[in-house]
Parts: structure tokens; sequence; C-alpha cells
């Protein structure tokens, strides 16, 4: 079995009799309305011809992982798979997109394709719609955890499908994320404080996983993308995350001992041949280090691409925009009342552009609708053009993928992220909310004894309150404990999560 490296999170697993690419990105067009390229530029594979594919694999649904225009180039007898999930966003997105329908596989279940045998996990929490997949031959293994959290008992049942080690992992330390580019409550000292935290927790991470698979070879799949739209190009100096040469520095400085590597379009891994092959072509143009300069030519190079998607962008009129506003949201309140109760926040729409105006919208036990009056209390504000918003409310432009294109600042006080509100605006569906609660409220009740470095001696409970995670894996430093899996941190001595909405039941323990 052997792996070719085809730019971001892209792959071409294949053996003689199989071959299947899994979140293939080549389009000139970018992803998320040309906000995100990418990085270096791998836009030739759209040229490949790609008729002799056993199967596509669409991961999840982030754009830089479903390229429409790659999908609907393949022949039709292709099948394109996507993991079952609860949401029916991914194969509704793809059949809007590309008109072709996508064939569910389900979870932790043996799939057969060509002869490659695969079976999938998805997140634990089904609030966070990412996929990890095996696959594997009688020889050889690749794990591909693309950008989701991993639990212990994944790894465990993982391990136990494979019946060994994986031969190769291939894990991100980057993601899709805006924090905290858009965030305007850090003075720019504290915000790259903030960034090189978040940086650091991604890698720590990525580490913890690395040390308990043990991979023959590991690989630092996708990178931060590109920003090439003037707009968002400063978004550029300061990376939301590390790329993969500075995180597989990172991993040989702290003595990680296996190969590693940090891919370019074009590379090869050779599993049965244990050779890795490097593309010397691409590396005569592009280097991480010396990125700046091509970022500059890149982006003056995709300018016709990106102004061609940018002119395309409906521009909605409605002199009632209003009543469109209260009437989306009113029916977002009905959608599930827990969701409300744990968002429990006023959010501030602050829009500008024709038909713009500011919102107030309340989520909990009390939802409601307002127009914005001087002295309204807010806890979130996000501030963005009208046209974005409309095309939000009018169904053309789902909420993760206008946030992921870093066109809005946003606000918040207390700064906490609130996991609830991202989830009901992207899945905004009765289905999806029900199975996330019903997992939240699922979540066993079990407790169990820790010690600080102090010495002091607390009962918590055992599955963290945000998604499940075990916290028995939970880093203890001073009086808090930082769950593994999202890294949010719980004071012991109040159960207050310091970086999130949620809390963690704890009772302090008598020394004696
Ligand atoms: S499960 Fe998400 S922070 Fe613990």
């Amino acid at each position: 079995m052997k792996i070719e490296f085809l730019g971001h999170a892209g792959v071409c697993i294949s053996t003689d009799k199989t071959k299947i690419v899994m979140d293939g990105w080549f389009t000139k067009n970018g992803a998320f309305d040309a906000s995100w390229y990418q990085f270096p530029a791998n836009h030739n594979y759209m040229e490949n011809d790609w008729s002799d594919l056993t199967a596509v694999i669409v991961s999840h649904e982030h754009m830089d992982h479903l390229d429409p225009e790659f999908l609907s180039k393949i022949p039709e007898n292709i099948p394109i798979y996507i993991p079952e999930y609860p949401s029916p966003n991914l194969s509704k997105k793809i059949k809007f997109l590309t008109n072709k329908d996508a064939i569910q596989l389900s979870l932790e279940k043996s799939h057969k394709i060509g002869d490659i045998d695969c079976k999938i996990w998805t997140e634990e929490s089904p609030m966070n719609q990412d996929s990890i997949w095996v696959f594997k031959t009688n020889e050889k293994s690749i794990l591909n955890t693309v950008d989701s959290r991993i639990s212990l008992s994944q790894i465990k049942s993982i391990i136990e499908y494979i019946g060994n080690k994986p031969n190769l992992l291939l894990a991100q330390c980057s993601g899709a994320s805006w924090f905290p580019v858009v965030y305007t409550q850090y003075e720019s000292g504290k915000k790259i404080n903030v960034s090189q935290k978040k940086k650091e927790s991604k890698l720590n991470y990525v580490w913890s996983i690395t040390e308990k698979l043990m991979p023959e070879h590991f690989v630092i799949n996708a990178g931060p993308p590109a920003f090439l739209d003037n707009e968002i190009f400063y978004a550029n100096d300061d990376p939301i995350f590390p790329n993969p040469e500075i995180s597989k520095q990172w991993f040989i400085k702290n003595k990680y001992q296996n190969p590693i590597y940090a891919p370019m379009p074009g590379d090869v891994l050779d599993l049965t041949s244990n050779n890795y092959s490097k593309n010397f072509d691409i590396r005569k143009f592009f280097s991480w280090e010396d990125s700046q300069n091509y970022l500059k030519k890149y982006a003056k190079d995709m300018q016709s691409n990106i102004e061609s998607v940018k002119s395309k962008i409906d521009n909605i009129s409605n002199k009632n925009f209003h009543s469109k506003l209260e009437e989306y949201f009113k029916k977002m309140f009905s959608v599930n009342a827990y969701f409300n109760e744990r968002i429990n926040m006023t959010v501030l729409f602050d829009i500008d552009g024709p038909d713009g105006g500011k919102w107030i919208v309340n989520f909990s036990s009390k939802s409601h609708f307002k127009i914005f009056e001087n002295n309204d209390h807010f806890d979130y504000k996000y501030s963005f053009h009208s046209k974005w918003l409309k095309r939000i409310i009018y169904e053309k432009l789902p909420w993760e993928d206008f946030f992921l294109s870093l066109r809005f600042v946003s606000w918040r006080d207390p700064d906490i992220y609130n996991d609830h509100l991202l989830g009901l605006l992207k899945f905004n569906d009765e289905n999806a909310t029900k199975a996330v609660e019903s997992f939240e409220k699922s979540i066993s009740n079990e407790v169990f004894s820790i010690t600080t470095p102090n010495g002091e001696n607390y009962e918590i409970e055992k599955f963290c309150p945000h998604a499940g995670a075990s916290l028995e894996s939970g880093i203890i430093k001073n009086d808090q404990i930082e769950c593994s899996l999202h890294h949010y941190v719980f004071d012991l001595k109040t159960g207050n999560c310091i970086n999130a909405n949620c809390n963690l039941k704890t009772k302090k323990l008598d020394n004696s």
C-alpha cells in the first residue's frame, strides 16, 4: 500500500488493485468563497485523469475537504463515500453543490473498498462532525485522524481493528478555526500570546496521540491555508496554526523518535518498501522558510479567480430584512430548548451595508429577538456586511463556512468559547441537536478521586462535561484540571470552566 500527498489534507491511497482519493482539494477557486487557498498550490491535480479511481472519500463538510469542482469532474460511476453522521448536512451539501448522491458508510463496521478494508469512527460528541479512518490490507495499515479528536477508547478499538500499531498515522497539527484572529477584545501582545497557547495546545494534543499510537511513520497532514484575498491577507502574518514544517521541528525538538514527515504535494510514501520519495520539483520554487514572497505572487496569480467567485455572490435585496431575520431566529429558538439553555447568552449582530442594522438575539430559556437599543447588554458581538448575513439567512451560506472565511470581526465578554452557540447556528436542525443533547445527557455520573500537586484531594466527575472525554487522562496543574480532548480547563475548587461555558462537578475531600 502506498500514499501520495496531494496537498493540504488530500491523499491518494493505493494498492495494485485499488486507488482512493480522500479529501482532494484542487480548485483554483479556493474554499469558503475564495478566502482559503491550498498552501502551497496544488491546482495541477485538477488536470489529472481520475477515471481509474475506485472511490473518493469526503471526511467532513468543510470546503477544504469537499471540492465541488473535483467531485463534479470525476466520472459518475466512481462512488463518493462519506461517514454516516447524525446530521444530513454533508450529504445535502454534496448533492446541492454537485448534484451527486454520496454514499454513507456506517460507523465502526468494516467496509471493503477494492482490496482495502476500512473502518470509520467519528468524534464521540456529535457536536463535532469529523471522522477518523483506518485503511488496511493484509500487510499494512493507515490511520487518518483528519482533524478529529480521538478518545482513549477509540484508540483502543482502532488498535484492535488493525491488530497492531498503525504503520502510518496522518494527523493535523492545524485545524479549521477563526480564533483568535477575528477577535477584537485582545490588544496585539495578548493576541499573540493567546494564539501561541492555542498552537502549543494543538501540538501537545497531537503529541499525546502519537505517544499512545506509536505509529511506524507519522505524517503531519494539512496545514494552515493561504489567505489570498486582499481583505484577509493580513491573516497570513500570524497563522492560526503552525505550518507542517514548524510542527515537525517541534516534534523533533521534543525528541520524537520515529520517522516524521511534513509532506509537499507529490511526495509519496511506499509502506511496502518503507521508502519516502520527495517531489523535488515543488521544492525548487517553494519552501516554508521563504513563504512570504511566494504568498504575494500566489495572491496576484489568483486575483482573477477570487474576483470571479466574489462577483457571483448574490446581492439579495430585502427592504423588510428585519422581519425575515426575526422569523429566522424565532424558528431557530424552537429547534432545541436544551441548546438555548446551554447557550444562555445574548448576541449582538452589528451589520453594516444595505438593509443592515443592529439586532439582539438572546438564546436562553427565555430566548428573544429585538432591535438593539443603547444600553442593551450583550455577551457576544459579531460585526460584518449585510451581504453575508443575507446569504446565511437565505440558506446559501452555512454559518460555519462564513466564520471560517474570516470576513467578520467578533468580540466576547466573558472570554469563553460557547460550543452550543456555534452548534445551534451550524446545525439548526432538530435531529442533529437532539443527537448532541442525548449524548451529553447520557454521559455517566461516575466519579473518581484525584490529588493535586499541592496534596489536595478532590472527587470529580469521570467524564468531561463538554463532550464526554475521560478526565482520567486530564492534566492537573495547581488547582485546575485540563481535559486532554479540547483543552477545557476546570477550576477544581468551584468546578467552573475558565475557557468555556460548562461546569464540572467537584467535591473537596478531607485530607485526613
Ligand atoms: S471533551 Fe471537550 S474539553 Fe473535554
